[in-house]
């Protein structure tokens, strides 16, 4: 084997890369310090729990009881009786039949999505559903139509001229870069009328919205329904890691045998099935904690107005800001931090829309104090943006139509 050819194995990235540095589409891995002094409002920890001492102990105890691994998949060592209770409190939390913990909410939801559709069925998708729905899509070897964000006229139109005798709508449920909600209710019965199943991802709503922060399923009393799946994360509002399908239960029998995420996956570690049972217990005890989160919201909603940002009015802890370009969006968010602030970055093809933002997400046990520390971040995050678009003689441009985001 000559030395010259495998050296050249991989110089395509090389052009890839600098392609992606004059996009402005670079990635770059961030570091956070123990103890920074940093104003995170870029996190999905809502309800701040991920730091809650009762969450850690939990976390602890798990460890000593059950080691720091799962050790195998869920079907062959990796249940604990921490799994099993997790997915009870789960299910009756959320009003569901049963639940069943996959070890992310990615892979929740391409189990449920692929073993819930297949070859001759048809998959509908939002076209700003998030990327695990999207990879669902595409590894489902179903057909897919992907219909215009939020449109139920679409969904509609796909369900009533498909060929095929299965279908499955999918939505996010609070949408993860603008923070919209979907029109679950008219989605519902679009799929009702036309003999078609639900699939919603409940992945920032839980916690947030809904009854005690039940989810938005559950607020628009769907979670129960026999022709409703619920998938959720255990990484945001619950503080912890893992992802959960919940729903009828042979839909969760079914996935018991054929979803391959679940299967052919090491189980969720045990800390953090015991971190998530707290963190549910904490927000079941405490079910302010998810007004708290709105209303925090609204109040960063209203100084990043203040502050000149194009923020949409919040509908749960997520407030998306337009920015531009990605040249823009990083000048924004690095002038955020520069001032004591992180917020998100998203730029394509995390945006679906090609137009690169900033997101700021809210937490229910923020005070005054934060709320106040984030007005100057946010002037400064605004004359960034400003500054940077005019160098580039650029003022929002529209970007490319993309079909699916993630
Ligand atoms: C809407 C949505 N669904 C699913 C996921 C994936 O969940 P997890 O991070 O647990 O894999 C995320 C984000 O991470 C998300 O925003």
């Amino acid at each position: 084997v000559g030395d010259q050819n495998s050296a050249a194995a991989f110089d395509w990235l090389d052009d890839q890369a600098r392609s992606r540095v004059e996009a402005g589409l670079r990635r770059r891995i961030v570091v956070r310090q123990v103890g920074d002094a940093v104003l995170d409002l870029a996190s999905n920890d809502y309800l701040g729990l991920a730091r809650d001492p009762r969450l850690a102990t939990a976390a602890a105890a798990a460890a000593g009881t059950w080691g720091t691994g799962a050790t195998g998949s869920r079907l062959v060592t990796g249940t604990t009786d921490l799994h099993r209770e997790l997915e009870v409190a789960l299910a009756s939390f959320v009003g569901c039949d049963r639940a069943l913990v996959f070890s992310s909410g990615y892979l929740a939801n391409l189990g449920a999505v692929c073993a819930l559709t297949g070859p001759g069925s048809l998959v509908v998708s939002d076209a700003h559903n998030h990327a695990s729905l999207v990879d669902a899509c595409r590894l489902s070897r179903a057909r897919i139509v992907v219909v215009p964000h939020r449109d139920v006229d679409a969904v509609r139109s796909a369900l009533a001229t498909r060929p095929e005798q299965r279908a499955l709508v999918l939505t996010d449920a609070v949408f993860s870069v603008d923070g919209e909600t979907a029109p679950l209710a008219e989605l519902a019965q679009a799929c009702r009328t036309h003999g078609a199943a639900l699939l919603v991802d409940d992945a920032h709503a839980l916690g947030v919205l809904g009854p005690g922060g039940r989810g938005l399923s559950a607020g628009t009393g769907l979670a129960g329904e026999p022709d409703v799946v619920i998938t959720v994360t255990l990484s945001k509002s619950l503080g912890a890691q893992g992802g959960a399908v919940l729903g009828p239960a042979a839909v969760i029998a079914h996935l018991v045998d054929a979803a391959r995420p679940f299967i052919f996956d090491t189980g969720l570690a045990p800390v953090s099935a015991a971190a998530a049972l707290a963190g549910l217990t904490a927000l079941r005890e405490d079910p302010g904690l998810a007004e708290r989160a709105q209303e925090v919201s609204g109040r960063l909603y209203e100084r990043a107005v203040r502050a000149g940002l194009d923020a949409r009015p919040p509908e749960a802890a997520v407030i998306g800001i337009r920015i531009g370009t990605p040249d823009a969006a990083i000048a924004a968010s690095a002038a955020a931090l520069d001032r004591g602030v992180r917020v998100g970055c998203f730029r394509p093809p995390s945006v679906a829309d090609g137009i690169s933002r900033l997101r700021i997400t809210a937490r229910a046990d923020l005070d005054d104090q934060d709320l106040e520390r984030a007005v100057p971040a946010f002037e400064a995050a605004a004359i960034a943006a400003a500054v940077t678009a005019s160098r580039s003689g650029l003022v929002r441009p529209e970007g490319p139509a993309l079909t699916t985001s993630g």
